[in-house]
C-alpha cells in the first residue's frame, strides 16, 4: 500500500526566484548605468568564458511570457528582485520612471495571474558609482566598505517601497549579504572584486546597517499588512571532529558566515568571540553608537537559502602553510574568511555533487530551519532559495529530462517537512531558480533553472523538474518517495 503523502500547511507558498542582474539583460536600456557586476563582468578573467549579463535571459523584453510560463506551472509566488541601478542609476537622488514601470509592469502581471510577488531590493547590482565613491574619505574605499552606501540604500528602498507598496506585500532587504561582502571584498570572486580582509568586514556592517535603515524607509512607505525581511545564506557549518581543535574552528565559521549578520539582525550585537578573532585586523571602530539598535530592526520573516553544508576542522598543518583555498564560489588567492585562515580548514561534506561541486545533502536544510526557530522565535521562516545545477541538455525529444534535479528538490522539500514536523514555522519555499540563467563569476556554464534556455534562441523548455514542481505546487503534497520520471 501507497504510504500517505508528505502534506505542507495550507497557504505555503510554492514559488521560484530570480535576480535581476541574472536575468533582464538589457544592461544599458532606459537609462540604467552600470553596477558593480556589469564593470566585473567586463573586466577579463573574472567570469568564466568572459560572460557578462549583457544580455542574459532577456528577461526585460520577455517578461510577460516569463509570467505566462510562471501561471502554466501553477506557481503561487515569484521572488524577484530589483535592479538599483536601473531605477536609480547613479545611486542616489530621483528615480528614473521608466525604470519603475518596469517592474510595476511586472508586478500587475503577477498579481493578473494571481501569482503573489516578493522582491528582494539588493541582489548584488550596486550601482558603480556608489562603488566608485567615498565621501567619508576612509582608506577602504566606497562600496558597502563606505558607511554612505548604507544611507544611499536606504533612500532606494525608500523610493522602490512608494512605488510598488500599494501591490506588493513581501519584501526583503538583501540577499545574502555574506556573499557582498566576503566574495565581493574578501576573496573578491564576486563584484567589485576587492580582496581586503578589513573593507570585508566594514561591508559586513554598512550591509547590516543598510538593512535596518532600509527597513526603516520601506516601513515608512508601506501599509500595515507588508511584511519585510531579508535573505541570509547562513553556512550549516559541522566540525569534522568532536575534538576542541575542530568545535573551535565551527565556532569561528559560525561567526564569520552566520552570526556577524544575525548578531546585529535579531540580537543587536557583535559577539564578543567575532571581535576578538578579526582583533588583529580591525578594532571595528565604524560601528557607531546607535547602529546596534537600528540593525535589529524587527523582522516579519527571516528567509533561508540554502544549497549545501559546510564541513571545518582545526587547520591542517599543509592548509595552514597553503595560505586561502577554493571555497566553493570560484578559486582566488585571497581568503574570504578574515582572520580565520591559520585556524580553520574547509572538508568536503560527504554526499554525492551536482555541477557546482556542491555536495548534496538535505539534513543541512532542516538543521538551519530548527536553528533559526530556536535563534528567532516567533519569526516565520521562508527557504528563499534551494536548488541544484546540472548538466541538462535536450534530449532527442525535445525534452530537458533532468532527474538529478528532481531527486535534489525532492529530498529538500521533504527536509523542509521535516522541520516543519519539528516545529519550525516554515511558510514558503522557492525554488532557485526558476530559469537558467547568469551564474556569477561562473557565467553561463552552470544552468540552476527548472526551465531550460536555450542562449542563441532564448528559448523556454520547462525540464522534467518543472513539471514535477508543478504537481507539487497545485497539490502541496510530496510524494513520499522519489519517482523517476
Ligand atoms: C546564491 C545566489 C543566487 C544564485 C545561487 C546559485 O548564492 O543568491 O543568485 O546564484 O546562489
Amino acid at each position: 500500500m501507497a504510504r500517505e503523502n508528505l502534506r505542507f500547511p495550507p497557504g505555503f507558498l510554492w514559488g521560484a526566484a530570480t535576480a535581476a542582474y541574472q536575468i533582464e539583460g538589457a544592461a544599458r536600456e532606459d537609462g540604467r548605468t552600470p553596477s558593480i557586476w556589469d564593470t566585473f563582468s567586463h573586466t577579463p578573467g573574472k567570469v568564466l568564458g568572459g560572460d557578462t549579463g549583457d544580455v542574459a535571459v532577456d528577461h526585460y523584453h520577455r517578461w510577460r511570457d516569463d509570467v505566462r510560463l510562471m501561471a502554466d506551472l501553477g506557481l503561487i509566488s515569484y521572488r524577484f528582485s530589483v535592479s538599483w541601478p536601473r531605477v536609480q542609476p547613479t545611486g542616489r537622488g530621483p528615480a528614473v520612471q521608466r525604470g519603475l514601470d518596469f517592474y510595476r509592469g511586472l508586478v500587475d502581471e503577477l498579481l493578473a495571474h494571481g501569482i503573489q510577488p516578493m522582491v528582494t531590493l539588493y541582489h548584488w547590482d550596486l550601482p558603480q558609482e556608489l562603488e566608485d565613491a567615498f565621501p567619508s574619505g576612509s582608506a577602504a574605499g566606497g562600496g558597502w566598505p563606505e558607511r554612505d552606501t548604507a544611507y544611499r540604500f536606504a533612500e532606494y528602498a525608500g523610493i522602490v517601497g512608494e512605488a510598488l507598496g500599494d501591490r506588493v506585500e513581501m519584501w526583503s532587504t538583501l540577499n545574502e549579504p555574506w556573499c557582498s561582502a566576503f566574495l565581493g571584498y574578501g576573496s573578491g570572486v564576486h563584484a567589485p572584486g576587492r580582496t581586503d580582509p578589513v573593507a570585508a568586514l566594514r561591508a559586513a556592517h554598512h550591509l547590516n546597517l543598510a538593512h535596518g535603515l532600509g527597513a526603516q524607509a520601506l516601513r515608512e512607505q508601506l501599509p500595515a499588512r507588508a511584511r519585510i525581511g531579508v535573505s541570509l545564506n547562513p553556512s550549516a557549518v559541522r566540525p569534522l571532529t568532536a575534538s576542541a581543535g575542530d568545535l573551535d574552528a565551527r565556532r569561528r565559521i559560525d561567526a564569520l558566515a552566520n552570526r556577524v549578520f544575525t548578531g546585529p539582525m535579531l540580537r543587536g550585537t557583535y559577539d564578543d568571540d567575532l571581535v576578538a578573532d578579526t582583533a588583529r585586523l580591525t578594532d571595528w571602530s565604524f560601528v557607531r553608537d546607535d547602529d546596534l539598535r537600528i540593525t535589529r530592526h524587527p523582522l516579519d520573516f527571516l528567509g533561508i537559502n540554502y544549497y549545501s553544508p559546510a564541513v571545518v576542522s582545526a587547520a591542517t598543518e599543509e592548509d595552514a602553510a597553503a595560505g586561502p583555498r577554493k571555497d566553493g564560489h570560484g578559486a582566488s588567492e585571497h581568503s574570504p574568511w578574515p582572520g580565520a585562515d591559520e585556524h580553520v580548514s574547509f572538508h568536503r561534506a560527504p554526499g554525492e555533487l551536482t555541477a557546482m561541486d556542491w555536495p548534496v545533502d538535505p539534513t543541512g536544510l532542516t538543521d538551519l530551519l530548527l536553528e533559526y526557530t530556536a535563534q528567532a522565535p516567533g519569526v516565520p521562516l521562508y527557504v528563499t532559495e534551494n536548488g541544484a545545477a546540472y548538466d541538462d541538455k535536450p534530449g532527442e525529444d525535445g525534452q530537458v529530462h533532468d532527474p538529478d534535479r528532481v531527486r535534489y528538490l525532492h529530498s529538500h522539500i521533504a527536509a523542509v517537512h521535516h522541520a516543519i514536523l519539528a516545529g519550525a514555522d516554515v511558510r514558503g519555499y522557492f525554488l532557485w531558480s526558476l530559469l537558467d540563467n547568469f551564474e556569477w563569476a561562473y557565467g553561463y556554464s552552470k544552468r540552476f533553472g527548472a526551465v531550460h534556455v536555450d542562449y542563441e534562441t532564448q528559448a523556454r523548455t520547462p525540464k522534467s523538474s518543472a513539471h514535477w514542481y508543478a504537481k507539487l505546487a497545485a497539490s502541496g503534497e510530496l510524494p513520499r518517495e522519489y519517482v523517476a520520471d
